[in-house]
């Protein structure tokens, strides 16, 4: 056997094109409906979209934007969020949550997340609120669902109206509660936002979001910012941009939300054997510091976007994976504080103990649903024989 032939199949961390080859002739089909019908921005494609992802997510109104950063922004434009303001956005997240803030001239002001969840900590957030907080943006990190009940409530009991922006972009499909009720993500808050960046749990063929909203009113106004403040034909209402969402994305998006369920399933599955395998094989009592993901609590149900354990000794775990072909992710290296972008904000090593140590020891292992029988099992027994080496 040559060397090539004996080196083991690798296995990547996301799989974009897999996706595409599930569901080839559905849709190779829609994108050619779209095509040939000349109606590719917005249009009937995306009202489809809109009504099946409303139904879906049990919103009212979902309205079909660009990419999940542009839904953040026209949800903070919405509300009117502009210099002098400040929203409150957790620590440890992807940048897009806080950059959001500070292109319409308002703060971010960061605030540590739960050593254990990786979820913005409810007593910080409290504790972070001034006369100029305006809103908040809390991320159902990972896929697991935040505690949005104990968000919405510290929001209600602040002085001043303070906006909750669900950061859902990783949580389509999570399953959350609210007043003992099962809520999905991004339903729970005045808004909620979705990105479809092609490695996400729904996944489209280029850049698309989503944001959904209880309120005809708010809804109303984002249609509006979405496509350059328009309220008439060539009449500019509102200091709107261009966050309309592509026909061909929402075709492909309509078809691949209806195996939404069963790919969040597998994944579900795939994490259960990761469980499994390493609860039992020691490892977890014999290094200290090594941790599963979080548990979701009662009635509460994860979309694993990603399935990320707590790694002592992370870098050396990586690129001992890596020498044997499996891919892993770190989702964040840095804190969004200590990122260079923000340095003018002033925070200092040591201001967030919590996301600092996160960010030194996640490991995210391949969870998506087109990993092959087998895949799991091998990368969870390579995770062992280095902690047990
Ligand atoms: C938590 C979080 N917020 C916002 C975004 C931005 O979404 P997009 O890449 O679609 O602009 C992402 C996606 O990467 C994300 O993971």
């Amino acid at each position: 056997m040559s060397e090539l032939s004996k080196s083991p199949k690798p296995i990547p961390i996301i799989a974009p094109r897999a996706a595409f080859e599930e569901l080839k002739a559905e849709t190779e089909a829609a994108v050619l409906r779209v095509l040939a019908s000349g109606d590719y921005i917005l249009g009937a494609e995306t009202a489809a979209f809109e009504k099946e992802s409303a139904e879906y997510l049990g919103a009212t109104h979902s309205i079909g934007v660009s990419s999940g950063t542009e839904a953040l922004l026209v949800a903070l434009q919405e509300l009117d969020v502009g210099p002098g303001d400040e929203v409150i956005v957790p620590n440890f997240t992807f940048i897009a949550t806080a950059t959001v803030v500070a292109r319409l001239g308002a703060r971010p002001v960061f605030v540590d997340i739960e050593a254990e969840t990786y979820q913005m900590s409810v007593e910080a957030f409290a504790r972070a609120i001034t006369p100029r907080t305006r809103a908040v943006i809390p991320v159902h990190l990972y896929g697991h669902p935040g505690p949005i009940e104990s968000y919405l409530c510290v929001a209600q009991s602040a002085p001043q109206p303070i906006a909750v922006i669900e950061d859902a972009a990783q949580a389509i499909g999570t399953v959350c509660t609210v007043s003992g009720q099962r809520v999905k993500a991004g339903a729970a808050g005045v808004w909620g936002c979705f990105s479809f960046y092609p490695t996400k749990n729904l996944p489209a063929c280029g850049e698309a979001g989503l944001m959904v909203t209880s309120s005809a009113a708010h809804a109303e106004r984002a249609r509006q910012l979405r496509a350059h403040g328009m309220d008439a034909p060539y009449r500019h209402k509102l200091l709107g941009g261009n966050a309309r969402l592509d026909a061909i994305q929402s075709a492909i998006l309509r078809v691949r939300l209806r195996k939404l369920e069963e790919w969040n399933s597998k994944r579900r599955a795939h994490a259960a054997i990761y469980d499994r395998l390493f609860t039992e094989s020691g490892i977890l009592t014999q290094r200290e510091g090594l941790r599963l993901p979080p548990r979701s609590r009662d009635g509460e149900v994860a979309n694993y976007h990603q399935y990320t354990i707590r790694a002592p000794g992370r870098d050396a775990l990586k690129a001992h994976l890596q020498e044997r072909g499996i891919s892993s992710g770190v989702y964040y290296p840095i804190p969004v504080s200590m990122q260079p972008v923000f340095a003018s904000l002033g925070a200092r090593p040591g201001d967030f103990p919590a996301a600092e140590a996160a960010s030194r020891e996640v490991l995210s292992l391949p969870v998506h649903q087109h990993l092959e029988p087998g895949d799991v099992e091998r990368i969870a027994s390579e995770v062992v024989a280095f902690y047990l080496r």
